[in-house]
């Protein structure tokens, strides 16, 4: 998710959100259900859902909303939030479609950030490109990826990064990969991805597939990748791993209503079906006091929370 918008104060949105819905040229839905479109599978309604009919509306859609300063988010494919029950006061802006682009450079490639991973990860084995087989498997976006500085396996994207064009204040601007403060997970990178350009090594194809099997094989066996989850829902504390710890407690298969810690992996929660953000967010902070109380580690969100949550 790409987070671009400020919460909404007590201001009349309904004009902002009707000249959106003009600029996108689609219709957009009012009050769409969240959970339609995170992989949790919770949350409740935005105020508007927008899917911008060509890449021009669609710069012109975050254009007009940066400038405005209409409340507005970019999800992509939903996979690293929990949404809240009472939903998103504001424009949730779907790229799905748009910034798709995918083009083989000679030391690397350029895409769109509305590309989906596991379909840039396929195109880069077939290109024979080695660099980023340790996404395989990941859900989301190129653009979420960069912006959450997605990882696993020891690597991340911002090892990949070579530049990116991302929109900001309503501009569109050039960043190299190294003028961006990356940290565990975090990118300062004000704005929302549009492009990137990546640095890779050429390896034969079926070298760099039978990399990605062998790290999807590792994924299938510990994590509960097809079940309705947020990814790990903590950080890793330095040295350590949150789900050996959160396991070590004895809290697999601990449950509030739908929501339950993964049997396979302690960092994951799963909607086991009829999950609610309000449930979820109750085993969460179940869980981070059960290791602070036991261990004195706060353990931290890696999951984004979008909405209002009552503390
Ligand atoms: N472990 C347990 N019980 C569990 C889970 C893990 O004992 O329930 C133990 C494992 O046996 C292993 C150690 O903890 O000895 C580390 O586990 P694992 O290899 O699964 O890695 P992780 O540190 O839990 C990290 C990333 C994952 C990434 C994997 C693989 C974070 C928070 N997690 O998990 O990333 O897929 O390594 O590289 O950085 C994500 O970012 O959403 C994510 C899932």
């Amino acid at each position: 998710m790409n987070r671009g918008g400020q919460t909404a104060q007590d201001r009349d949105l309904a004009p902002a959100y009707r000249q959106i819905e003009r600029i996108a040229q689609q219709a957009a839905r009012p009050d769409e259900p969240l959970s339609r479109h995170t992989t949790m599978r919770v949350g409740g309604p935005a105020d508007l859902w927008v899917k911008p009919r060509t890449v021009t509306s669609a710069l012109d859609v975050l254009s007009f909303c940066q400038r405005e300063s209409v409340p507005h988010i970019v999800l992509g494919k939903g996979s690293n939030v929990i949404v809240s029950d009472s939903g998103y006061r504001g424009a949730v802006i779907n790229l799905a479609g748009c910034f798709c682009r995918y083009r083989r450079l000679r030391e690397g490639v350029r895409c769109g950030g509305g590309l989906s991973l596991s379909s840039l990860v396929r195109k880069l084995a077939g290109d024979g490109f080695s660099g980023l087989e340790w996404a395989v498997g990941i859900p989301g976006t190129v653009g979420g990826a960069v912006a959450t500085n997605a990882g696993a396996h020891g690597a991340e994207m911002s090892g990949a990064l070579k530049r990116t064009v991302v929109m900001t204040e309503g501009e569109q601007r050039v960043r190299t990969g190294d003028a961006i403060p990356f940290s565990y997970r975090e990118a300062e990178l004000p704005g929302v991805v549009l492009e990137v350009e990546l640095s890779l090594e050429e390896a034969p194809s079926d070298r760099v597939l039978e990399t990605m099997d062998r790290f999807m094989d590792m994924r299938k066996e510990t994590q509960p990748i097809r079940e309705r989850t947020a990814g790990c829902v903590f950080k890793n504390p330095p040295g350590d791993s949150a789900g050996r710890i959160i396991d070590s407690m004895g809290l697999k298969g601990t449950t509030v209503g739908g929501a339950k810690v993964s049997e396979l992996h302690a960092n994951f929660i799963v909607n086991s079906g009829g999950a609610t953000a309000a449930g979820v967010v109750a085993l969460i902070e179940l869980i981070r006091e059960r290791v602070a109380e036991r261990t004195g580690t706060q353990l931290e969100l890696e999951v984004q929370l979008v909405g209002d949550f009552v503390r």
